[in-house]
């Protein structure tokens, strides 16, 4: 088996040798020294090379080294090629982490201190603690679930969307566009977890603040291109939304001259919320691996008509 490892994000110095001790004998080589392209079997990419895997014509799988597979190109992979996400306890911790963090911010006023301070001015704002603070999670998939669970742990009433019915403890969950008006309309703190599909695309937009109390926080670590950027620079405007978090733009890097970078409600960081820990994910990677090479099913195998 020939592998290729190549992200812009993951260090291969970090990777290759947890793989290489995960799979004795087998060949893993790194973009761009690959050698023979046709030779490569497997692809384990952030986001592939420009044009590259048109090249590699034996190719049995593409892993993701990032949850989300938007980002892959994957419409023009051969039907054969299976597709896998990556699902890493490592990753997972750090989104809820990165979540909780957003919700706890707002819920504390911590924003609202933020300006005053930077306006050189005493505000005080009587603390209400997260108990008044609902948290709505859109997705409920490996990242969402183990985000409300975590909201809800630390004392956040916490609801939830998916696009099937849910059963989670401690979270009241709806589903579908049914449910979507109603899960809006307790959702103090929005957090965003879909995946990114023709479906999703644009969803965060004035349509769906407009069904958000006034007031209501958003907070996207899902995809760019979930967002509306002139519909929320409305709403916030307006006052109708009183913040955003934001982990992912469109496009990525930000260009230098967009609105979000100094708008006073808007905290960014650039898609940080999480990353694939090689320490624990090398092992699901190289799973994967072995099951390429026996033409089995990966685990976190992408649908790839649904697009998640
Ligand atoms: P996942 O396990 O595939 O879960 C996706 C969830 O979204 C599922 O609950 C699914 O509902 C729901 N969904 C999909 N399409 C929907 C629709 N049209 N309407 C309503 N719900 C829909 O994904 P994950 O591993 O949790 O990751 C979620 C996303 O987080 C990734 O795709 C990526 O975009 C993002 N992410 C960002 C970062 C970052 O650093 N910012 C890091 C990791 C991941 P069903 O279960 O009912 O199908
Ligand atoms: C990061 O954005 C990921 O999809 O893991």
């Amino acid at each position: 088996m020939t592998v290729m490892f190549h992200s812009t994000l993951d260090d291969p110095a970090e990777w290759v040798p947890r793989l290489q001790a995960l799979l004795p004998g087998e060949d893993i080589r790194v973009w761009p020294d690959i050698g023979d392209p046709a030779a490569v079997d497997v692809a384990v990419v952030w986001i592939p090379p420009e044009g590259a895997l048109a090249s590699f014509s034996g190719l049995r799988a593409v892993q993701s080294l990032g949850a989300g597979i938007n980002q892959l190109g994957m419409q023009s992979f051969p039907p054969q090629v299976r597709v896998a996400r990556l699902v890493d306890r490592g990753l997972t911790g750090m989104m809820t982490e990165y979540a909780l963090l957003a919700a706890l911010r707002y819920a504390r006023n911590l924003d609202a201190h933020e300006r005053a301070q930077r306006a050189s001015t005493w505000d005080y704002i009587m603390p209400t603690g997260v108990g008044s603070f609902t948290v709505g999670v859109m997705g409920l998939g490996v990242i969402g679930a183990a985000t409300a669970m975590r909201l809800a742990a630390n004392g956040f009433p916490v609801c939830g969307w998916a696009r099937t019915p849910k059963t989670l403890d401690g979270v009241r969950c709806f589903s579908g566009e049914a449910g979507l008006t109603e899960f809006l309309g307790q959702t103090r703190i929005l957090v965003n977890l879909l995946p990114l599909t023709p479906q999703t695309e644009n969803i965060l937009n004035a349509g769906l603040f407009d069904r958000l109390p006034r007031g209501a926080f958003v907070v996207n670590m899902g995809r760019g291109a979930h967002l509306v950027d002139a519909d929320l620079l409305a709403a916030l405007d307006s006052s109708h939304l009183a913040g955003a978090t934001l982990d992912v733009f469109r496009p990525e890097p930000l260009p230098e001259a967009h609105p979000f970078w100094l708008h006073p409600r808007i905290l960014m960081t650039p898609h940080v919320a999480g990353t694939g820990d090689p320490d624990s994910a090398a092992e699901v990677v190289a799973e994967n691996i072995r099951r390429a090479k026996l033409g089995e099913t990966l685990l976190n195998e992408v649908d790839r008509a649904r697009g998640y």
